[in-house]
This record gives C-alpha cells, sequence and structure tokens, in this order.
C-alpha cells in the first residue's frame, strides 16, 4: 500500500466567501482529483446547479451548502416567502440525503422568529447556517474519536464513496474515522472502493487520504467480497444519506452487497453518521426517496460511450442496508448498537452537540 506524503496541503470543501458581496465558495469535487479549482457562486440557482451536478456532494457537505445558499437568497431579498421558495429550489436538488432539508428547515425556523430591520433576515441565516458547518465539524471530530476505538491494531479497513472532509465540510465521517485510526497508528491501511459510476471512491477518497498521509488501495467494486473471503478486510466502514428510525440506512449504492459480504465473513459493519442523517420520520428503509440520476452517469465513462448505441441504463444512486446487517452506528454521541430502535430515539432526545 502506498500514500503519498508530499500532497499534504489544506484545503476547503465549503466555505462562506465575503469576495463579490458575499457568496458560496466551493472546491469543485467534479474536477479533482485532476485539477483544485474553487468556485465562488452568488445566487440560489447556481448553489442549486451546483448540488444537483455534484460539485459538492456527500450528504453533510450538501446540507451546509444548502444553507449558506439561503443566507445568500435572505441577504438578496428582505421577503420571508422568497426565501421559502429559495429552500424549495434548493431542497429539490437531491431527494436521499436528508441533512440537506434538515439544514434548510434549521435556517428557515430560525428565520420565522426574526424581527428587525433591513439586514435582519440575511445576518440571522448566514449565522445559522455558519453554526450548522461548525457543529458538523465538532460532530466529526467527536465520530473521529468513538469511531477509531473500533478499529483494532493493525487492521486493514474497507471503505465505500467517499465520507471525507469533502463529503462534511468538516473532518469527515467513516473517513474521519480512518484518518484518526492512522494518526492512533492502529489502522494499517484501506481498501477504496472505486464507487461506480461517479468514482467518489477512486477520485476523492483516495485523494482525501493521500493528503492524510493513509495508505490505501483502490479496488473495483466486486473484489470487496473475495478480498474479505482472502482475511485481507478487518472491518468496513461507511456513511450514511438517511438512517430510517428503526436503522435501515441508505448510502451510495454498492454499500447494501457490502454489508451482506462483510455479514457472510463475519466482519464487523459500521456506519459512521452525524445525529442530523438520521430522520426520526422515515420509519424504514423502504419509505426513503432513492435518487435516480442519468444514464449517462453508467453509459459513459469518462466522457466516452462505452455502451453499444441504443442502449438503455438504471442508475439508482443509492441502496438500502437493512438494519439487522449493521454491527454499529457512530455518531457524535457514542457508538449505537442493536436494536437500534430504542437508541435511536434516546440519542435524539439529547441536544445534538456533541
Ligand atoms: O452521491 P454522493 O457522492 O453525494 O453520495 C455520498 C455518500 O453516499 C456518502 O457516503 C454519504 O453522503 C455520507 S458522507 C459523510
Amino acid at each position: 500500500m502506498s500514500a503519498d506524503p508530499s500532497a499534504s496541503a489544506p484545503y476547503e470543501p465549503v466555505a462562506w466567501t465575503a469576495a463579490g458581496g458575499g457568496g458560496v465558495r466551493l472546491l469543485d469535487q467534479t474536477l479533482l482529483p485532476a485539477e483544485e479549482r474553487y468556485i465562488d457562486l452568488h445566487s440560489v440557482e447556481a448553489v442549486a446547479e451546483a448540488i444537483s451536478t455534484m460539485r459538492v456532494r456527500g450528504a453533510p457537505a450538501i446540507g451546509i451548502t444548502a444553507a449558506y445558499g439561503l443566507a445568500l437568497a435572505a441577504r438578496l431579498t428582505p421577503d420571508l416567502d422568497a426565501v421559502r421558495a429559495a429552500a424549495a429550489t434548493l431542497g429539490a436538488t437531491r431527494p436521499t440525503a436528508v441533512n440537506l432539508r434538515w439544514a434548510l428547515d434549521r435556517v428557515l425556523r430560525r428565520l420565522a422568529a426574526v424581527q428587525g430591520g433591513p439586514g435582519a433576515l440575511g445576518d440571522a441565516a448566514l449565522d445559522e447556517a455558519r453554526d450548522i458547518h461548525e457543529q458538523q465539524r465538532a460532530a466529526d471530530a467527536a465520530m473521529a474519536r468513538h469511531g477509531a476505538a473500533l478499529v483494532a491494531p493493525g487492521a486493514t479497513a474497507l471503505t465505500h464513496c467517499n465520507t471525507g472532509p469533502l463529503a462534511t465540510g468538516g473532518g469527515g465521517t467513516a473517513l474521519g474515522v480512518l484518518i484518526e485510526a492512522h494518526r492512533a497508528g492502529t489502522l494499517a491501511g484501506v481498501l477504496v472502493d472505486e464507487t461506480r459510476p461517479r468514482l467518489q471512491g477512486m477520485r476523492l477518497t483516495s485523494w482525501e487520504l493521500g493528503r492524510h498521509g493513509v495508505p490505501y488501495e483502490v479496488i473495483a467494486d466486486g473484489a470487496a467480497a473475495s478480498l474479505m473471503a482472502a482475511g485481507e478486510v478487518q472491518a468496513a466502514f461507511t456513511g450514511a444519506d438517511r438512517i430510517a428510525a428503526n436503522g435501515d440506512t441508505a448510502n451510495k449504492l454498492g454499500t447494501f452487497p457490502l454489508a451482506i459480504a462483510a455479514r457472510h465473513h463475519e466482519i464487523p459493519f459500521y456506519v459512521v453518521a452525524p445525529l442530523s442523517t438520521i430522520d426520526p420520520a422515515t420509519p424504514d428503509g423502504a419509505s426513503i426517496p432513492i435518487e435516480e440520476r442519468s444514464a449517462d452517469e453508467v453509459l459513459l465513462i469518462g466522457g466516452s460511450r462505452l455502451a453499444p448505441r441504443g442502449a438503455e441504463a438504471r442508475n439508482p444512486a443509492f441502496d438500502v442496508t437493512p438494519a439487522e446487517l449493521i454491527t454499529a452506528i457512530v455518531t457524535e454521541r457514542g457508538v449505537l448498537r442493536p436494536p437500534f430502535a430504542d437508541v435511536i430515539i434516546e440519542a435524539l432526545r439529547e441536544p445534538a452537540t456533541p
């Protein structure tokens, strides 16, 4: 396994910028790892486009971006109904990750209580968005601590999609745990699922692990089960886009087969997610809306159409792992063990701060 110790410069996936009168600054993830380009967005439509096209992606990161986008709207108009319309535009971009709706609702609740002169809505919205961002950073740090304690000395962990700083605007969820375990000296290395069709594992997770000096190897998604059978994987860690009240968990397509393979080989399968990813209003996995994206994401690779002319494709972007396949859910409030229904209610009852 190899790490790239030369690449260690800090990066900031999402931020508010004062430039141009105020806007949302994103590291454009569609260009990584070939190019590190920051883009400044100054309209709700541009923010919505960036979320839909996955210039920013990962459940917590799109929530934070949407919250900053709503702050942008609130600074442009004193009309609360117009801000609510902007929230509807932002909320319609990606349906599965509940953090998006959670963050928008939080900003709207704050705005409903605002009284004051011109600028009061904008100030309050930006303050709430910054708060959401700051709480995510703190939650990520707490999850990293709780989760790293689950990594046995010398373990190789397998992960799927991208759950690092790029996906949360903080330290990451599952990847944050693995980066912390590497710092602690317990983790031997990471096997990174390439994560077809958008290749978040090969493009983004490998880039982030390199930045943090963590040894890794990229594998084809289909290689995970046989590497588990060969004894090369001691634990699997993934993130989540929405956790239902019973613990069923939606995450990037390919997570469910990974959980099945882990159970077959008696390998622990951990989900790492902040409490904002738990949706108590969704009773179970069957009720989670699954985003269906363009067939072109499956049929084209690197911009080239490799499928025969006329080929059709299905492209569900997420799948649901049943709660019974999950060993534990790592949150900022600690490690939740099954049966999840009661412990989830208990964890949500406490204030959502680490
Ligand atoms: O389609 P994406 O790239 O937004 O999907 C991201 C994932 O599935 C992540 O695992 C999830 O959002 C958790 S990120 C900390």
